[in-house]
Formats: C-alpha cells, sequence, structure tokens
C-alpha cells in the first residue's frame, strides 16, 4: 500500500513536468516509467478488494465496448487507445510490438527438440508401467512425469535413465549423507555468487527471511525473493526442505536478490529487471553451471567426474538436465497462452477448463490424470500458482532462452573449452564482472541493450539453447529411430461421455437393480 501510494504521487509529481519534451533520453524514460501507474493507481484497501472481484468481468466487459455510429466514420472505435486488456498491459513490459510472434517462433524452434524428449520419455515409462495406462493419442499422462504440474521431469531421472551403468547421480541422497541444513544451502548458493565477484546476502537477509516453514501458522510457501527499496532490507521467503528441487530454488531466489543488490542505486524506478525474463533467468543462471558434475564434484556431492569420451555419462547428463530444463519449454509457453486468450475475452468463463486441456494436451502433449471428461466444473489452471497468484509466466519461458545464451557467452569469456554443457563459471571474476555490468543496469536501458552488454547479440535466440542439448538431440533422433514422435492435437477422451455410453451405462444400472429388487 506504501509502495501504491508513493508511486501515485511520484506521478502526479511527474504529470507537472513537460517530460515529452525533455532532451535527456534517459531522464525522460524515467519520467515515463514512472507515469505508468497500473493497478498502483488504487489507493482505498476496499475498493482495491472490490476491483480484484470485479476485474475480471469489467475487463472483459470493457475491453470490448465500442463507439459505433460515429457521423463520419465507417467503423466503430474502442474506447480508449490504451491497453486493450491485461494481457497486453503484461506485454507491454517487454517493450517490442512483435513480443507475441516472438515468443512463438522461439518456441517453434525449440518444438523439435521438445517432442524427442516426450516420445523417448514415453516409451520408458510405457516399459516400465502398464501400456494401457497411456492412451492411443500419444500424450503423456500427467501424474506419472514426478511434479504436481508436470512441468519439470527432473524427479523421474532414475525411470528414464539412458545409460544405468554409467552412475546414477542422487543429490538429494548425498546432500542428506553430508549433513546439509537450511542455513548451509543458502550458504552454498551465497558462496557461488560470491566467488564470481557478487555482493554477499546484507546482514538483515539472515535475520529478517523465512527460511523455513513456521510451525505455528500457515503462510504461502510458493518460494519468492522481496526487495523492500530501502538499500537494506532484501529477503527470501521459502518453506525450504532438504532435496536437490530445492537446493536449486535456494539458488534461483537468491540470484533474485543478486540483481536487486547490483542495481540498487539506481533510481527506484529502474530497479527492475531489464524485463521481467531478465530477473527470472538471473535466477537460474547458476543452476547451468552448478549442476555440472564438475561443480557437484567440488562441492563432494559426487565422488568423480566422468572422462572427456565418456559419452554415456555425457548423455545421462543431457538428459536430465533436459528433464529441467527441456520439459520445461512448453509449459512456461502456455500457461500465458492461456491467460491472455482470457484477457482478450477469447476464452470465457463457460470454457476456462476447457481451453486449459486443450493447451496442456496440444502443447505440453500430457493428458489429465484422470481420464473423466474435466469440464467446467473444475478450474484445474487455479492448481498453479501463478494463476490465482496473478504473476504473469512468460517471464519463464524468457528466462530459459535467455540463461542459455548468458550462460554461453559467460563461458566464453571465462575462457571454457570443450562442450558448453559442461562449463561452470564458479570462481570466475571476468565472467561475474560482466553479468554484473548487465545486472547494475536495472531497466534503465532496453533490454536489448543489456542484452547486449554479455552477448553481443540484442535480440533473443534460441540457438545456445539448442547447442547446449545438441548431443542429446541426435542421440535421442538415435532412439527413436524413424517413429512419428508427435501426439495428437486433442485430449484423449476430452468431450462429454457419448450418448451411446449413457444410454450403455443406463442400461446397465437398470440391470443391476432389477437383480437387487429381485434379491431382496
Ligand atoms: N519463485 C519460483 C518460481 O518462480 C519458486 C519455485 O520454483 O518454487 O515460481
Ligand atoms: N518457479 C517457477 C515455477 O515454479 C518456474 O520454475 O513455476
Ligand atoms: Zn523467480
Amino acid at each position: 500500500m506504501e509502495f501504491s501510494a508513493f508511486s501515485k504521487e511520484a506521478a502526479q509529481n511527474a504529470s507537472k513536468y513537460d517530460w515529452k519534451n525533455f532532451q535527456n533520453e534517459t531522464v525522460k524514460r524515467l519520467f515515463e516509467k514512472i507515469s505508468s501507474l497500473g493497478f498502483s493507481a488504487v489507493n482505498d484497501t476496499e475498493k482495491l478488494r472490490l476491483i480484484s472481484n470485479l476485474e475480471a468481468s469489467l475487463t472483459n466487459m470493457y475491453s470490448t465496448g465500442k463507439v459505433c455510429n460515429i457521423p463520419g466514420e465507417s467503423t466503430c472505435l474502442e474506447l480508449e487507445p490504451g491497453f486493450k486488456d491485461t494481457g497486453e498491459y503484461w506485454r507491454s513490459w517487454y517493450e517490442v510490438p512483435t513480443f507475441e510472434s516472438d515468443v512463438r517462433n522461439l518456441y517453434n524452434e525449440l518444438s523439435e527438440l521438445y517432442q524427442h524428449l516426450h516420445y523417448y520419455v514415453r516409451q520408458k515409462l510405457r516399459n516400465k508401467y502398464n501400456a494401457d495406462v497411456f492412451p492411443a493419442t500419444g500424450h503423456l499422462p500427467a501424474h506419472l512425469l514426478g511434479n504436481m504440474w508436470a512441468q519439470q521431469w527432473n524427479n523421474i531421472y532414475d525411470l528414464v535413465i539412458p545409460y544405468p551403468s554409467a552412475g546414477r547421480v542422487n543429490i538429494t541422497k548425498a546432500m542428506l549423507d553430508k549433513g546439509y541444513n537450511i542455513t548451509y544451502m543458502y550458504q552454498v548458493a551465497e558462496d557461488f555468487f560470491k566467488s564470481i565477484g557478487l555482493q554477499p546476502m546484507p546482514e538483515r537477509f539472515w535475520t529478517e527471511s523465512m527460511l523455513e516453514k513456521p510451525a505455528d501458522r500457515d503462510v504461502v510457501c510458493h518460494a519468492s525473493a522481496w526487495d523492500f527499496y530501502n538499500k537494506q532490507d532484501f529477503r527470501i521467503k521459502q518453506c525450504t526442505s532438504i532435496t536437490e528441487d530445492q537446493l536449486m530454488t535456494v539458488h534461483h531466489e537468491m540470484g533474485h536478490v543478486i540483481y536487486f543488490l547490483e542495481y540498487m542505486n539506481q533510481p527506484i524506478i529502474f530497479r527492475r529487471g531489464a524485463n521481467p525474463g531478465f530477473h527470472e533467468g538471473m535466477a537460474d543462471i547458476v543452476t547451468l553451471s552448478f549442476q555440472t558434475p564438475e561443480h557437484l564434484f567440488k562441492l563432494g556431492l559426487v565422488d568423480s567426474v566422468p572422462g572427456p569420451n565418456d559419452t554415456d555419462a555425457d548423455i545421462n547428463f543431457l538428459l536430465r538436465m533436459a528433464l529441467e530444463k527441456v520439459a520445461f519449454l512448453p509449459f512456461g509457453y502456455l500457461i500465458d497462452q492461456w491467460r491472455w486468450s482470457v484477457f482478450k475475452g477469447e476464452t470465457t468463463p463457460n470454457k476456462y477448463n476447457q481451453k486449459w486441456w486443450e493447451l496442456r494436451c496440444e502443447i505440453q502433449g500430457i493428458s489429465p490424470p484422470v481420464n473423466l471428461y474435466r469440464d467446467e466444473e473444475y478450474f484445474d489452471p487455479g492448481a498453479k500458482y501463478h494463476i490465482p497468484g496473478n504473476t504473469p509466466y512468460i517471464r519463464y519461458f524468457v528466462s530459459y532462452i535467455l540463461q542459455f545464451m548468458w550462460h554461453k557467452s559467460l563461458c566464453d569469456v571465462a575462457g571454457h573449452t570443450g562442450p558448453l554443457h559442461r562449463c561452470d563459471i564458479y570462481q570466475n571474476r571476468a565472467a561475474g564482472e560482466k553479468l554484473r555490468e548487465m545486472l547494475q543496469l536495472g531497466s534503465s536501458k532496453h533490454w536489448s541493450e543489456a542484452l547486449f552488454t554479455v552477448t553481443g547479440s540484442r535480440t533473443m535466440s534460441a540457438a545456445p539453447l539448442i547447442e547446449y542439448f545438441q548431443p542429446l538431440l541426435q542421440w535421442l533422433k538415435k532412439q527413436n529411430g524413424n517413429a512419428d514422435v508427435s501426439w495428437n492435437k486433442a485430449c484423449p477422451q476430452n468431450e462429454p461421455p457419448s450418448s451411446a455410453a449413457i444410454i450403455k451405462i443406463s442400461v446397465s444400472l437398470t440391470f443391476i437393480s432389477l437383480i437387487f429388487v429381485f434379491l431382496f
């Protein structure tokens, strides 16, 4: 509330200036950002609550409302030339008019890799489970993938490991064996950032953060990182447990705090990621170095490093990374396809769940865990934190593109030789310095400039991600042979039960009741 009031006051003050005609581009940009308030414009708590309830239906009515029958105008006009809907507002943070098609093109470039992974995992799981669990449509049942949302599949690595004899890595077990505790997990993450010359967590981070699930009350356990915008108070809120997944999330959240710290001296309006995808990308960048066998060996979490010619171990490793990073791509892409469509009014409330499963089946190729008709009695999107939490999601898709671009460039700076997937930037000050240059900009420059500082490129590219997984893609293609690795667009049984089926059921019910009548 304080922040909203502050933003509002700042915007009012800014409007007193003729800033659009300022000569200094940076100051002009500063005023432009100050004037863009979004939801902060509302300052009454009750109204704020009321607004969130009314928003969905109002947005729909408002965005489709038109002014018609204007003399001399052949078409109807929109009510105002602002953001048409919340989706357009969210996309505006990316500051490129072609953003929607840009992400679509990037996704299309990556779908071959995903399809091959999908097909390979399907065959492996079919061998493990009864084959009739698997719909003939080629979809993967969502509950077999080791993750509540089927968004990352690394938890079933053991079931799909390409070469079991080349060594199985179980980091969670190694952490427990080494006596990891929660504080130590944060120290390990901090040590990585410090090793490349980035700042340690400030004192208050350690005292004010919530790193453990409190026993005495309910809290939002979904991990998050917080900038209190006072240059001293930065926190993480996470119900940390001692697992590999959580160790990655610790690095993720701390990556956000590192970004906060690096852009701390920018004017408050520029204390943001260059775009939201940058923040998430920064949050993930360490996970690429951290999980290399080289790094895990340094930490004593694995007891050997595969030799340069141990291709079996390399494929194992790449497959494990793909379960985390490639499996996520369609998921990261589709969440906001659903939300943008809702915000545009294309998907109406009576189709919310239907549209959700259309996207899940078509893009991710997964099917509902229970083969029921997922009708509008259910609201399955609500089971993913970011939907009720109103956190935009395309940022994570963008982040996956960016983190591989940065990883490649930073590895070049670090003088890494050999395949990209074996690069660990730990202790490399030059790489850290390069990264820092970009982080310190905050959002003071267009993201394309920020990207340029690290990669020498001003546009997003899927090429580094594809390069990283190239050896795996070749291997998967061999495994999958000439098989058609695609799946049907439509969900299996995703239509209301046919009338024939209903007749069958009612006939058998009548029959059963007759038997009962005879028996008793
Ligand atoms: N903040 C992370 C995600 O971006 C938290 C997590 O991975 O649990 O939502
Ligand atoms: N942290 C995000 C999520 O949990 C992206 O991985 O969905
Ligand atoms: Zn994050």
